[in-house]
């Protein structure tokens, strides 16, 4: 590459970009003309929020966004950024995260949705619904299929943020279970362990690919061009992470996927098991993680009036993260056979302030 920037760049880098974008497509069963590559997430969730309310202004109707309270942050922050007087965020962590305990998840995340669809005396056919795969604060995996079938019976766009996706469940976007997902990303740095800055964002449907998803958060040369080179190209800079797909993809294949992601979930559940086993009975609060994330409430009684309610736990060793009741994050490393002792750490930790910002850092 240094020898010879410019070929590298324009002869080189663009057909292995491709390529990895390919064995991507086939390993989560998209359609590969509607597989774009993305450095994260947050890019490829820029692109679809703004593209739905670019081509709504452009149709001359009023856009709507519908979010979770218990989606991703900076989700959040996108869709009040792009057009926050009409975002519309089900009240779920208020109202109805605590049914979990009695009644089936998909029960509880379908009347969450309906209570909001009935709520406005309006028609949906201009919103646009994202629904977090797996929430990052509250480790609860949302009954996709469901939610998004519902979603299209009321004229809704459907966009599934599945950062927690690729590889920790088994995603066929050809399936069933995807036929009424419009759009779904995906990060490759978290599941599926490639270095950071790999990130797909899917459409199978070439309509929306040349309206909602006609530019990309951020445009560059390949704007004039296809879907995927639209994304493809964002300026310069370094895309090896996305190189390693083809290494990394193979690596998972010849490992099968199926068998790591119960190998997973087998060790999860022994942590699991341990930790219920020194709080109490009934701190499993739902039955619907992955297979690496687990949702636990703490009894408030145990917790002698501190703020820590929902533990958010990693497999693989890591992180143990506790979520106070107003969100607030704080993760501490432990490894997997410190596991007890993250409950005293659970009871010792305080709230970080979420609310900092790097502006006033005095450097
Ligand atoms: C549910 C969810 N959505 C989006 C993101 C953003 O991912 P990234 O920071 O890689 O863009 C995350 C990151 O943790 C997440 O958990």
């Amino acid at each position: 590459m240094e020898q010879q920037p410019l070929r590298y760049f324009d002869r080189d880098l663009l057909p292995h970009l491709v390529y990895s974008a390919r064995l991507l497509a086939t390993f989560c069963k998209a359609d590969r003309a509607g597989l774009a590559l993305t450095q994260n997430a947050t890019t490829a969730l820029n692109g679809v929020i703004q593209g739905h309310v670019r081509i709504c202004r452009e149709r001359g109707v009023t856009p709507t966004i519908v979010v979770w309270d218990i989606s991703y942050g900076s989700v959040k922050k996108m869709a009040n950024h792009q057009f926050g007087a009409n975002v519309v965020e089900i009240p779920f962590q208020a109202n109805f995260l605590h049914k979990l305990r009695e009644s089936p998840t998909e029960e509880v995340f379908l009347k969450a949705l309906e209570q909001t669809i009935d709520s406005a005396d309006k028609s949906w056919e201009n919103s646009l619904l994202i629904i977090d795969q797996t929430t990052s604060n509250t480790a609860l995996n949302l009954p996709v299929r469901a939610l998004a079938q519902r979603a299209k019976q009321a004229g809704m766009l459907v966009l599934v943020d599945g950062a927690h996706g690729l590889l920790a469940q088994d995603i066929a976007l050809d399936s069933d279970d995807y036929e009424n997902v419009d759009m779904y990303v995906s990060n490759g740095h978290k599941w599926l362990y490639c270095p950071r800055g790999v990130a797909m964002l899917c459409c199978a449907k070439e309509e929306l690919r040349e309206t909602t998803l006609r530019q990309p958060a951020v445009v560059s040369h390949g704007i004039d061009d296809g879907y995927l080179s639209r994304f493809l190209w964002d300026g310069t800079r370094n895309y090896a992470a996305q190189l390693s797909l083809p290494l990394v993809l193979d690596h998972w294949n010849r490992r099968n996927p199926a068998l790591v992601r119960t190998t997973m979930r087998t060790r999860l559940m022994d942590a699991i098991q341990i930790l219920a086993d020194l709080w109490h009975d009934g701190c499993v609060l739902s039955q619907s993680g992955t297979a690496g994330t687990w949702l636990f409430d703490l009894a408030s009684g145990l917790l002698d009036g501190r703020s820590c309610r929902f533990i958010h736990l990693f497999d693989t060793s890591s992180v143990v993260s506790f979520t106070d009741s107003s969100t607030s994050v704080v993760s501490s490393t432990v490894s997997s056979t410190s596991m007890l002792a993250a409950s005293s750490m659970a009871l010792s930790t305080s709230s970080v302030n979420p609310s900092s910002s790097f502006d006033s850092f005095a450097f």
